[in-house]
């Protein structure tokens, strides 16, 4: 396995050009199957999630065709030859969940293997079924799959409201929503802006979708949708993580495609520990004003709450700051596997249940230190950016699941960093 070896080297300057969306790219490509003519997206990230779904799709019959060095995928799927995904690949990839509502919609039938959890929870699906299930759907769990099938007349119009927000849960009801017969209904409905992206997809497709991005989404069903060309909207995750690298070691970097739009609640809380963003006809421009950062609390929430998939990224700024803050995890039951990481590091972190309290310290160490998820890997890399000596992060096939080019992004703006293969 590889490992990222990061050396501590002062304020960084130049642009870092953000990539489109995974957490909307993984959810704009199950779209395919809700028509038999082409889907294309464009602004797609390089990342190994979307190898992961492009291999599940394939699995399925789709034709998915990867141009222009991977950021073009041409999608078509006409001849479906399999209705079910199979656990190999569903467990590699959460996500894969999100094939279930359009193949159910589209088909009549589909067998999804259930996804286990992974690092940061337990991860459930009930929610995803329970939606479906209100639309008509027969669904049988059993041998770790859900088998689901659909009346003879097909899914049907129904209005419901979702316990809690869930962002997969609401992809899921939607895409199968936009063919049932009827009105749908979503209350309570996740609001990210990888629905809203969505939507915007689906509509270009010809389905009749009101109110994405407010808590309740009115779905008319049509009989088929058509295809469609679409941009994949920015990751306002990895647009997140790089705004914190000059925030954590100095210097001004420009964000290309940056929009504040997407990150207000982050965005606010950069400004309140004293950090200085600027919209710039290409994007944002990012740079610590003088004198150290503040600590701030935060708790993350549901969009346009503070996202979860930058809470570690953002305890590692708080390792630095001037005071204590606390930061609260409300979405996820165990998502403080990087605290004991950066703690290796120096930094000064109380763990109790779902609140982190990081006391700032002046200047972290580096360390040998293990990547446990996606995000957590990411925090540790600008940790090592802003430490003293060098930082060896192991594991990191977690980070090619989420960010494309970190190395080259980084270097490119002056960190000291490198990929080796592990002894
Ligand atoms: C999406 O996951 C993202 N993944 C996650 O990003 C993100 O952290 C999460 O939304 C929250 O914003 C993708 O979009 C591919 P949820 P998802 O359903 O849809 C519980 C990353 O790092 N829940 O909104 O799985 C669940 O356990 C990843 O890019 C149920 O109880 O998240 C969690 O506590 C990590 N039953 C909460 O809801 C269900 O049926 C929110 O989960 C579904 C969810």
């Amino acid at each position: 396995m590889d490992q990222i070896i990061v050396r501590g080297n002062g304020p960084l300057q130049g642009e870092i050009p953000i990539a489109g969306a995974k957490n909307a790219c993984l959810t704009l490509m199950p779209a395919t199957l809700l028509t038999d003519q082409p889907l294309t997206l464009t602004n797609a990230p390089r990342l190994s999630d979307i190898r992961t779904m492009t291999a599940l799709l394939q699995s399925m019959g789709v034709e998915v065709t990867s141009l222009q060095d991977g950021q073009v995928l041409a999608m078509s799927s006409h001849a479906l030859t399999s209705h079910r995904a199979e656990y190999d690949i569903v467990r590699k990839m959460r996500a894969s969940i999100l094939v279930l509502g359009p193949m159910l919609a589209r088909e009549g039938r589909a067998e999804v293997s259930l996804p286990g959890g992974c690092a940061i929870g337990a991860r459930p699906v009930d929610l995803h079924l329970s939606a479906l299930q209100a639309m008509g759907a027969e669904l049988d769990l059993r041998d770790g799959y859900v088998y689901a099938k659909a009346p003879s007349a097909g899914l049907k119009g129904a209005e419901f409201e979702f316990p809690l927000v869930s962002v997969g849960a609401t992809e899921n009801a939607l895409m199968a929503a936009t063919l049932a017969r009827g009105t749908t209904v979503l209350k309570n409905a996740a609001r990210e802006p990888e629905i809203v992206d969505l939507v915007q997809c689906l509509r270009r497709m010809g389905a009749q979708i009101e109110g994405e991005g407010t808590g309740t989404i009115t779905i008319q069903g049509v009989d088929s949708l058509h295809g469609a060309t679409h941009p994949v909207v920015t990751d306002r995750i990895e647009l997140g993580t790089y705004m914190l690298a000059p925030a954590m070691c100095g210097g001004e970097i420009e964000l290309l495609g940056g929009r504040i739009d997407l990150l207000a609640a982050f965005c606010e809380k950069l400004d309140e520990a004293g950090i200085s963003i600027n919209e710039t006809p290409r994007g944002l421009k990012v740079a610590r004003k003088n004198g150290r950062v503040r600590a701030v609390d935060v708790a993350t929430a549901p969009y346009p709450g503070f996202p979860t998939d930058l809470q570690a990224q953002f305890m590692a700024l708080m390792c630095l700051a001037e005071g204590s803050s606390v930061l609260e995890e409300t979405i996820f039951e165990n998502r403080f596997m990087h605290a004991p990481e950066l703690t290796r590091m120096g930094a000064q972190i109380e763990v109790h249940g779902g609140q982190a309290k990081v006391t700032g310290v002046r200047q972290l160490r580096g360390a040998p230190v293990m990547a446990t998820d996606l995000r957590a890997s990411v925090s540790l890399i600008l940790a090592g950016m802003a430490a003293e000596g060098q930082t060896t992060v192991s594991r990191v096939y977690h980070l090619d699941r989420g960010y494309e080019h970190v190395v080259r992004k980084l270097r490119g703006v002056g960190a000291l960093i490198e990929r080796v293969k592990e002894e």
